[in-house]
């Protein structure tokens, strides 16, 4: 992993429960997105999996046709997929559209789903296809990029003591064993999640809050704990329930 300069602490939110955290951060999103736009620009926003991701995405559905959020200029990116077929319910990508991309007006184009088993040989070819298209349109610089953390401490699918965490020439990898199934994945790496102007973990759950500690500590080995390896460049926060920041 390369280097990367000082960065702002880490903002810690502790919500009381799931429901409040995901409700929080898909209405801080609506604000960045707003703001964003009202500077002239069209924000990127990277996405991820899992359940607190899924509970957020279900609030941005519910919230965004009432924001002033234009939707059709929202670019979207994915941190990491499950390498399965487009309509699998294990697909990062069908849940964010169930839940909230085919419920508001997004332009098609600017949703750029991470190659499926339909569209790519392997993980290392999707992998490489995705890179290319990140690069294409400014290699990932995303205004906010949600994050889950695994108990295990992983991100995106940079697993614990994987290979992928020493990877500093590409902007995404495959994974062929995830620990968490699917076992196939594509993630972005170290370097293309770092180079978000906000990064925002949503972690919930007391079974995390070791990790939520591990990751938080000064010093930490990201071959440990990989999510002590993300920020953002103007910041990081970390939305928490009580259970997972129940070791802070
Ligand atoms: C995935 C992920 C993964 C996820 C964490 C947290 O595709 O599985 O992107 O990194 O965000 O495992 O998931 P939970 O919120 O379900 O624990």
């Amino acid at each position: 992993m390369t280097d990367i300069p000082p960065r702002p602490a880490p903002r810690i939110e502790v919500h009381v429960d799931a429901a409040d955290l995901a409700t929080s951060a898909a209405g801080e999103l609506i604000t960045r997105l707003e703001d964003a736009q009202a500077r002239g620009e069209e924000p990127h926003i990277g996405l991820t999996g899992g359940s607190i991701a899924k509970a957020m995405h279900q609030e941005l559905g519910r919230m965004g046709p009432t924001s002033e959020v234009d939707w059709s200029r929202v670019v979207v990116w994915w941190g990491d997929e499950r390498f399965v077929a487009a309509d699998s319910e294990d697909r990062n990508a069908r849940e964010a559209r169930e839940t909230f991309l085919d419920r508001l007006p997004f332009d098609p184009a600017k949703v750029h789903e991470m190659p499926s088993t339909g569209d790519a040989g392997s993980v290392d070819d999707a992998a490489e296809a995705y890179s290319t298209e990140l690069r294409e349109h400014g290699a990932g610089a995303f205004e906010v990029l949600m994050l889950g953390m695994g108990p295990d401490g992983h991100v995106a699918s940079l697993f614990p003591g994987s290979p992928q965490l020493d990877v500093d020439d590409r902007v995404a990898v495959g994974v062929t064993d995830s620990p968490k199934p699917p076992p196939e994945r594509v993630s972005l790496t170290f370097d293309a999640l770092n180079r978000s102007r906000c990064v925002w973990f949503l972690v919930n759950g007391e079974g995390k809050a070791g990790a939520v500690a591990q990751a938080l500590a000064p010093g930490t080995d990201v071959h440990d704990i990989p999510a002590a390896g993300v920020s953002g460049e103007a910041e990081t926060i970390w939305f928490l329930d009580r259970g997972s920041a129940s070791q802070l």
